[in-house]
């Protein structure tokens, strides 16, 4: 086959990303372009079109291939403490960090949110850490879990997982935080009480105030550089002073949000927010 077009400047490319935004009802104008064009490259592939413009009229023609598209654009790999040496940091020191902190207020509660949680690993790993790690003390958690699918927070809320995606989790978490249930895996009722699941578009609806922790990891990678900054700066808003923002190993905090932040473990993209800054954003 001939080669596909690249130029991603071009006003059939920008038609081509305004109506698939259109009818998947998803902005992919904030979207990286380059990512954008991977996408549609392996869609353009298979149906045989070389062209922004040619794929855009087969595209036009058809519900079938819209909707194979947005698999392609909607990525929802992940899994159970996914970067396992993130979620050492996180049981160690990040929550009893926060534990501590909080060790003198009336409501012992913490509050986080799994941002771009895609099946339900990540927050479900969230108040598995949260459990481990508060064992002995007389605290709650509530864990909002947010994603724009809702086809992948439907299975989320099921809580039944095959056992590849539990590789990372240990005999012991095994056996208290899971049911065996015909060769997968359930998630107890313990866990389920904790998280709450919620469909968000993060590039559009507004944001709840004062979380403790907030992970929003492997989800910016899919933005374009100004939708990275105003996110990270957004996210960085919702934060309490002393709270925690952990995001994707190939994401990074961008200006103005890098500034209020400490570099609390760079390697493992933790960090937190600084004390004694106006955070009006
Ligand atoms: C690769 S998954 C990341 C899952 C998990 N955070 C992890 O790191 O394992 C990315 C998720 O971001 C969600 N997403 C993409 N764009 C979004 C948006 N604008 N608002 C909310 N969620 C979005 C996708 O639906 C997908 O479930």
């Amino acid at each position: 086959m001939t080669e596909l077009e690249k130029n991603i400047h071009t006003k059939a490319f920008k038609e081509l990303t305004e109506e698939v935004s259109k009818r998947i009802g998803v902005d992919y104008s904030t979207y990286s372009k380059k990512h954008l064009r991977r996408r549609f490259h392996a869609r353009m592939r298979v149906t045989g079109q070389r062209t922004f413009s040619s794929y855009l009229s087969y595209l036009r023609d058809s519900d079938e291939e819209i909707e194979k598209l947005k698999k392609l654009l909607t990525v929802n790999v992940t899994k159970f403490k996914r970067d396992e040496e993130v979620w050492d940091i996180l049981r160690e020191d990040v929550i009893p960090t926060l534990i501590e902190g909080k060790k003198d207020d009336i409501f012992k509660r913490l509050k986080f949110w799994s941002a771009g949680c895609a099946t339900g690993e990540e927050p479900y790993s969230l108040a598995i850490s949260f459990l481990e790690s508060s064992m002995l003390e007389n605290f709650d958690c509530n864990i909002l879990a947010t994603d724009i699918d809702k086809e992948a927070l439907s299975f989320a809320r099921r809580g039944v997982y095959p056992p590849k995606a539990l590789k990372n989790v240990t005999e012991h978490e095994k056996k208290v935080y899971f049911e065996k249930r015909d060769g997968e895996w359930a998630v107890t009722d313990k866990i389920k009480e904790l998280v709450e699941f919620r469909h968000i578009d993060i590039l559009k609806n507004d944001f709840e105030k004062n979380f403790d922790l907030i992970s929003c990891r492997n989800l910016m990678i899919y933005f374009n550089t100004e939708a990275k900054s105003n996110l990270t700066e957004r996210l960085v808003g919702s934060l309490r002073e002393g709270g925690f923002l952990i995001l994707g190993m190939s994401e990074t905090l961008r200006f103005p949000a890098r500034d209020k932040m400490e570099k609390y473990h760079l390697r493992r993209r933790v960090f937190r927010k600084k004390k004694g800054i106006d955070y009006r954003v």
